[in-house]
C-alpha cells in the first residue's frame, strides 16, 4: 500500500504518543512506525517505558494524546480484541503460557478466535518453524525449559496469523545459548514475512537482526536509525552496549 506520495504505507505507526500512569507521564512525544514485513527493535534501559509503549500499541494502556495506526486504520480507541483481530499478536514478558496445560493446548489458544476445524495448517506451520514443539505437543508447558517455553509462546503468537509480533524481551532470563537461539527464531518468523516490533535490553544481539532500531530514554525517543548504524553509534555503544 502507497500513500499519496507514493511512500510505503507503514503497518503501525505512533504519532505524538503521550501515556501517563495516573499523574505519571510516561511515554511523551513518541513517534514510532514499523513497516511491513519490517523487523524493528525497540531499546532502552529499565523503566524507560519499553512495556509501556507496547501496551499502548495494544490498547492495554489508553494514550491520553496521540494516535495509533494500523494497517491505515486509526485504532487508538479500539479495544485490545479488536487490535488483535486486526492483526496485531504479542509474545509478553515472561511468555505467561498456561502451564497446566499442554504444548498443543496453548498453541490451540492463540487462535481462538477461530474454528477449531481451521486449526491444522496453522499448527503445521507452526510445528514446521519449531519441530520440537510437534514432539513435546503433549507435554505441559510449565514443564519446559525457558527457551522451550519461548518457542511456544512464539508458536501460540503466530497461531493468530498476525501482521504484526509485538515482543516484550524476548531473551529475558534465557542463558547465552539459548538467546541466540532465540534471536535465530525471531529473523526466521521476520523470513517468512510477519513483521515485528521486539522490545529488547540487549542492544547487540537486536540491533545484529533488526532492520531498524529506537532507542527509549525516560520515554522520549532519544535515537533511531538503520540497525547497523546503531550498531556503530558511538552514545548507545557507551550507554547500552557497554563499551
Ligand atoms: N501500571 C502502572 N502503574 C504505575 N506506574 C507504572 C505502571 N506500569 C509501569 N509503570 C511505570 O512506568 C515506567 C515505565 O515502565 P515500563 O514497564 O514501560 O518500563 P520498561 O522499559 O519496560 O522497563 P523494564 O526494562 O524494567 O521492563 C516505570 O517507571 C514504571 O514504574
Ligand atoms: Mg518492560
Amino acid at each position: 500500500m502507497t500513500n499519496a506520495n507514493g511512500k510505503p504505507q507503514p503497518l503501525l505507526r505512533l504519532e505524538g504518543i503521550n501515556t501517563y500512569y495516573g499523574q505519571m507521564h510516561i511515554l511523551q512525544d513518541v513517534n514510532l512506525e514499523v513497516a511491513e514485513g519490517e523487523l524493528v527493535c525497540l531499546l532502552g534501559g529499565n523503566a524507560s517505558g519499553k512495556s509501556t509503549t507496547l501496551k499502548t500499541i495494544l490498547g492495554v494502556v489508553p494514550p491520553r494524546s496521540g494516535s495509533v495506526v494500523f494497517s491505515g486504520e486509526n485504532v487508538t480507541r479500539f479495544t485490545t480484541a479488536r487490535r488483535i483481530e486486526r492483526g496485531m499478536a504479542i509474545v509478553p514478558e515472561n511468555r505467561r503460557l498456561f502451564g497446566p496445560m499442554t504444548v498443543l493446548e496453548n498453541l490451540e489458544m492463540g487462535a481462538y478466535l477461530r474454528p477449531r476445524a481451521d486449526l491444522s495448517g496453522d499448527l503445521d506451520r507452526v510445528y514446521a518453524l519449531f519441530p520440537l514443539l510437534a514432539e513435546r505437543r503433549k507435554q505441559l508447558a510449565g514443564t519446559l525449559s525457558g527457551g522451550e517455553q519461548q518457542m511456544v509462546a512464539m508458536g501460540r503468537a503466530l497461531m493468530a496469523r498476525p501482521k504484526l509480533l509485538l515482543m516484550d524481551e524476548p531473551s529475558m532470563g534465557l542463558a547465552p545459548i539459548l538467546v541466540e537461539r532465540s534471536f535465530e527464531i525471531i529473523q526466521q518468523v521476520h523470513g517468512a514475512g510477519v513483521a515485528l516490533l521486539v522490545v529488547e535490553q540487549n542492544a547487540n544481539v537486536s540491533l545484529s537482526i533488526a532492520d531498524r532500531g529506537y532507542v527509549l530514554s525516560t520515554g522520549r525517543i532519544v535515537l533511531e536509525g538503520k540497525a547497523s548504524e546503531l550498531l556503530q553509534h558511538e552514545e548507545l555503544r557507551k550507554a547500552y552496549l557497554g563499551r
